[in-house]
């Protein structure tokens, strides 16, 4: 037998899955139980022990399982396969992505400390991060996502209570992508001993294919499984991945939260992980065919996308130094106001008028109306959010359909 290493898009495909343990079954059955029966009281004991990390795990040891809230057969095979593109040694599917952003953040902030944060995130994360962690006494400051290393470190020198930095990179909805070194640089410069600074990266508008945050230096990466990796809108879940030592920590707090993803939910993450990577290739070359007319389009400016030479030489050089693909959404402003912006969204058919991103069909929405609205104006100004910024998430329809569906949209202003 050959053992030479394998792609993930082969890997995803065996490993995890024992059928030995399933009655032979080429594909695992849903485990749908909310508590496992143990052997003996002893085994009961270990397990629990393992659990809540009264005593670490033996060499070659396999704990029982307990209840769905802390794990399942389910929740443990996906886990197993979806580190393959990251190389992460530890993930933990959480029942949304905010699950999975809340969870990770409670799990490293005190209160007192601070979190660092690019600017814009999602519009569910900026209120977490600016609305809910100060009730917990955890402060929050931001920097403009794309920010040089100087901008970055003049927020977190001299301010011994920053405890994370949190980068969402490529930003929502802006596109922005934001230096993954120089923040692992600062981080590891201003910690201390006894202060450890934590760098997270929401990785969700790349996927895993397009960009591997941890490679680049990011303790722990997050992902919004809603989008490329549930890829069909018809699930929410989320997942974070680091390194085994950081995942226990994540992984007690996902259990007394109580922010698991369900069985079913998790069995429909696994069946789309087969396609994960041949999803997003065709989403992206259809998204760089629609960069291409938009580019040219007489009502359109400012289009934001990966890669392109008109987001200017930083942007370029970070794109170089961290992605290996452009991705399938697009953020645009039309000539006008809110009122133009509307009128190509109400004229649009074959793209579907709503929020989420990374699913087979494609998607369009106003950022500063829908996903964004919670900010505050000077907030929008601030992140570079417009009235008359549109953004779309390419799917797989036919691109010279979509094109000419934006066409006749665009003709509505
Ligand atoms: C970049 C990003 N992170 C996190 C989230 C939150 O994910 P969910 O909606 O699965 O809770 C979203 C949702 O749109 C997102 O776009």
């Amino acid at each position: 037998m050959n053992h030479r290493p394998v792609k993930p898009q082969t890997e995803i495909f065996s490993k995890g899955y024992d059928p030995q343990r399933s009655e032979g079954a080429a594909v695992p059955p849903v485990f749908r139980t909310s508590t496992f029966l143990f052997k003996t009281a002893e085994e009961g004991k270990r397990a629990f022990e393992i659990a809540y990390g009264l005593s670490p795990m033996k060499e070659g040891e396999s704990p029982a399982l307990i209840y769905t809230r802390v794990n399942n057969p389910n929740t443990e095979i996906l886990e197993d396969k979806v580190v393959c593109w990251d190389g992460a040694e530890e993930a933990a599917i959480f029942g949304s992505g905010m699950g999975a952003v809340s969870s990770t953040c409670l799990a490293f902030l005190r209160p007192g400390d601070t979190l660092v944060f690019s600017d814009p995130v999602y519009g569910g994360t900026e209120y977490f991060f600016r609305h809910m962690l100060p009730l917990f006494g955890i402060k929050t400051k931001h920097f403009p996502a794309g920010a040089t290393k100087a901008d970055m470190e003049a927020l977190i020198q001299g301010d011994p209570t920053v405890k994370a930095i949190y980068l969402e990179s490529p930003a929502n909805p802006t596109i922005v992508i934001s230096d993954i070194e120089a923040a692992r640089e600062l981080a590891d410069q201003y910690s201390t001993p006894d202060r450890k600074i934590i760098l997270m990266v929401d990785n969700t508008f790349m996927g895993p294919i397009f960009c591997q945050p941890l490679k680049h230096g990011a303790d722990l990466v997050i992902y919004s499984a809603t989008k490329f990796f549930g890829g069909h809108s018809d699930l929410v879940a989320g997942i974070t991945m680091g390194s085994k030592a950081l995942m226990g920590q994540v992984k007690v707090f996902r259990t007394i939260l109580g922010s698991i993803a369900d069985p079913d939910t998790t069995w429909l993450i696994h069946r789309s992980l087969a396609t994960l990577q041949i999803r997003m290739e065709k989403q992206q070359e259809s998204a760089l065919k629609l960069v291409d007319f938009l580019l040219k389009h007489p009502k359109v400016y400012d289009l934001s996308y990966p890669g392109l030479p008109q987001t200017g030489e930083r942007q370029l050089m970070l794109w170089k130094k961290q992605c290996r693909g452009t991705g399938s959404l697009i953020t645009f402003k039309v000539k006008g106001n809110e009122a133009e912006a509307f009128r190509v969204l109400d004229a649009i058919h074959h793209m579907k008028l709503a929020v989420s991103l990374g699913g087979v069909e494609s998607l369009i929405q106003h950022p500063s109306a829908m996903t964004h609205s919670d900010m505050a104006p000077h907030e929008k100004a601030h992140a570079g959010i417009t009235d008359n910024m549109i953004r779309i998430s390419v799917g797989l329809e036919d691109a010279d359909d979509l094109i000419a569906d934006l066409e006749q949209a665009l003709a509505k202003i």
